[in-house]
């Protein structure tokens, strides 16, 4: 192949595939980012947990999201919004979490059980909350009418095809409340009186949940606890509770972000007796909010503009969520010190940006916010990061699946709408049960101001897996500016045919809105190509990329 060709193939932003062996140095040097892919050096398998999400009785997320009500005019499976049901089926949701958050460490699971008519009226966690959009009216997503409790949540589960997580109440019920819900959900058909009433309410049949979290955030809304209380209560409630032939998966309520000290003094005290035969996962929550580029840590003060935001804050929220990868590591690093065969996971319970009120679609959504191409960034980084610690996180849920924060999904009565961060689960569920595999992704990072100094962030982001003959490789330009071309190399092996989907617009702060649901949507195409070893691919600016790469 001739030079010239070679370099207006790669400007095109078309792939590239050259036959025969791996690229000159010469002809490696035009291109100013490399990709390997080492599928001989496996890190784990990509848990389909990781893929997981998030509801809570916070604001629209339940009432107008994801129940309608089975009188309701939307259309609905028992009263759980159909569209939504069919959109989850799509991108293989895996898990869901429920019902909080901190909501749940004020729940009673009894006060959602039996006839609808008559379960009680409860005032939500969150009725006080300063953030709530002037003029939200009373509801039930203030006084909560209970009308969506375990059986509805785990219908919608089964009809969503994911496993039911739920979290435990830690800080006002007992750990017999914590059993008897096991009970409840998983008893054998008529065993138990908790079976009969299942029964009543119309599932016979164990529901069998597997994953249970033992309270949310006990360092905070859970309970304010310190980490040795918390180990105290931690032990209390995981040391029984009926397995009826399931093995019971425990979550532990871990640190806020880098709070290193809450996981050594909590591993420490559950090291000193007992060990960690009773926990499965240590939750690990991290928001992407402070855009103020160290100005101030004020909760308030710190977030910024979901749609109409500077281009200082595409780069400090970015940058934020980049911090995932260390909280991974540095977390990771501690509990061995305690947990030396590592038998314990991280689960990133919640994860996803949180900006300042002013963009939800409706004045019940609580912390509801619009999404840019920006939050499917953002997404697609995240995700790249748990890919390449597959060994070490074994289930993530972004926060939330609806009309909340970093949503897949905003609705209102009949109107429905994906955001750019669904299509993003829907592009990556590629990489669900694949072999995640080193790869090393070097590019120049991104320069900016920040507070009228010079700043830089890290470049293009990536992961890859392996799935028999095939390799999905997924990457984010965080560029907004520039397109990134880029080499890809796969070692030891030759590549017949690559299909790619990118999601991008020319319009940073463009999202979908209920007059424009398609303004933001990946476009596929297929690159037919002779076999060959390595390839050239131009990454768009503020884009997110799925390269679907079929080996000879
Ligand atoms: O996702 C919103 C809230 O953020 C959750 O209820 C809580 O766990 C976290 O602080």
């Amino acid at each position: 192949m001739k030079r010239r060709e070679f370099i207006n193939t790669a400007l095109t932003g078309g792939v590239l595939l050259l036959t025969g062996n791996a690229l000159t140095a010469q002809e490696s040097r035009l291109a100013d980012a490399r990709i390997e892919i080492l599928p001989d050096e496996p890190i784990g398998r990509i848990a389909p947990e990781i893929y997981g999400h998030f509801v809570e009785h916070l604001g629209g997320v339940v009432y107008d999201g994801v129940w309608v009500g089975e009188n309701s005019k939307i259309p609905n499976t028992g009263g759980v919004r159909q569209a939504l049901i069919e959109a989850m089926k799509r991108i293989k949701a895996s898990v869901i979490r429920w019902p909080g958050g901190c909501f749940a460490d004020s729940y009673n699971w009894r006060d959602g059980i039996g006839p609808r008519a008559q379960r009680p009226r409860r005032p939500n966690f969150w009725v006080d909350a300063p953030e709530w959009p002037k003029g939200a009216p009373d509801g039930p997503w203030k006084y909560d009418t209970n009308h969506f409790g375990t059986d509805e949540f785990l219908r919608f589960c089964q009809l969503s095809g994911a496993q039911p997580y739920l979290a435990a109440n830690l800080r006002s019920l007992t750990a017999r409340d914590f059993y008897e819900w096991v009970d409840y959900c998983n008893s054998p058909a008529g065993a138990t009186t908790l079976a009969e009433m299942r029964a009543a309410a119309g599932q016979r049949e164990p529901w069998k949940v597997r994953y249970w979290g033992v309270g949310n955030e006990s360092w905070g809304c859970g309970g304010n606890f310190t980490p040795e209380e918390y180990a105290v209560e931690y032990r209390r409630f995981s040391e029984w509770a009926p397995r009826y032939g399931l093995n019971l998966a425990y979550i532990g309520s871990g640190p806020n972000g880098g709070d290193l000290s809450w996981s050594r003094r909590f591993f420490g005290r559950l090291a000193e007796k007992g060990g960690f035969g009773r926990m499965w996962g240590w939750a690990l929550h991290h928001y992407s909010w402070n855009v103020t580029g160290g100005r101030t840590n004020d909760w308030f003060q710190g977030k910024g503009e979901a749609v109409n935001y500077p281009n200082e804050e595409w780069y400090e929220l970015l940058s934020e969520a980049n911090r995932m990868e260390n909280l991974i590591t540095d977390h990771w690093a501690v509990m061995g010190e305690f947990d030396r065969q590592h038998r314990v996971k991280l689960a990133v319970d919640e994860w996803g940006a949180w900006y300042k009120p002013g963009s939800e679609v409706h004045n019940t959504h609580l912390l509801g916010q619009q999404a840019t191409i920006r939050d499917a960034v953002l997404a697609g980084l995240t995700l790249d990061i748990f890919h390449r610690h597959a060994d070490k996180v074994a289930m993530a849920n972004i926060a939330q699946l609806i009309n909340c924060l970093q949503a897949l999904f905003l609705a209102h009565e009949d109107k429905f709408i994906l955001t750019p961060t669904y299509h993003v689960f829907e592009m990556y569920a590629a990489h669900q049960g694949g072999q995640s595999v080193r790869t090393h992704v070097s590019a120049p990072r991104l320069s900016y101001t920040r507070n009228g100094k010079p700043a830089t962030m890290r470049g293009l982001n990536g992961s890859a897996s392996l799935h028999d003959r095939r390799v999905v490789l997924t990457v984010t330009n965080p560029d907004p500016n520039a397109a990134r071309e880029t080499e890809i190399a796969i070692h030891g092996a030759n590549v017949k045919e690559v299909g790619v989907t990118t999601l991008t617009t020319k319009d940073i702060h463009a999202h979908n809105s209920f007059d424009n649901p398609r303004a933001i949507e990946p476009q596929a195409s297929q690159a037919s190509v002779k076999s060959g070893r390595a390839l050239v691919y131009t990454f768009a600016p503020a884009s997110v990329t799925r390269l679907q790469i079929t080996l000879a």
